[in-house]
């Protein structure tokens, strides 16, 4: 089977997998990494939202083949570690927000602000609920007035 290498929460790792196999299912079921979670599979729910090189993407629909070497993908389970804390200042919004109910999308809607916020800062200005009204990551537990509270306050931390 082929190898692919890359780098995953600061650390070079290498998975056997067909080339085919979606990085969600690398991470999870080669790598035990298990914080992105599967809901839809086709780019639709965002639960599994992760970052690759800085930016949100969705590993249920990239396949392990067209990773490259030098790509540095970060999950939930790394985040913490990009800004050298036991958690990032969106974690610990979440926290105080008290934003989770069941959790299962709340990876995802992390990894989805920190984005979205680190886009919209490196262009100069605040965060606008209008940036909020694009993050389409689903929440079956209805979460969402607490997700934009949080993301409104983690944007001041970061
Ligand atoms: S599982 Fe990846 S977008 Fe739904
Ligand atoms: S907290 Fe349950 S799906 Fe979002």
């Amino acid at each position: 089977m082929p190898k692919y290498s890359f780098t995953l929460n600061g650390e070079k790792v290498t998975v056997n997998a067909p080339g085919d196999l979606s990085v969600l299912w690398a991470l999870r079921d080669k790598l035990g990494v298990t914080g992105p979670k599967y809901g839809c599979g086709i780019n639709v729910c965002k639960a599994c939202t992760s970052h690759i090189n800085g930016k949100a993407f969705n590993p249920c629909s990239v396949q392990v083949g067209d990773i490259k070497t030098s790509d540095e993908i970060t999950t939930i389970e790394g985040l913490p570690a990009t800004v050298g804390a036991e958690l990032h200042p969106m974690q610990e919004a979440w926290l105080d927000n008290d934003v989770a109910q069941c959790g299962y999308c709340q990876p995802g809607q992390i990894m989805a602000a920190v984005a979205l916020v680190k886009e919209v800062k490196a262009s100069g200005r605040a965060i606008t609920d209008d940036d909020l009204d694009g993050l389409r990551n689903i929440c079956r537990c209805g979460t969402y007035v607490r997700i934009r509270e949080a993301i409104k306050a983690g944007a001041e931390q970061m």
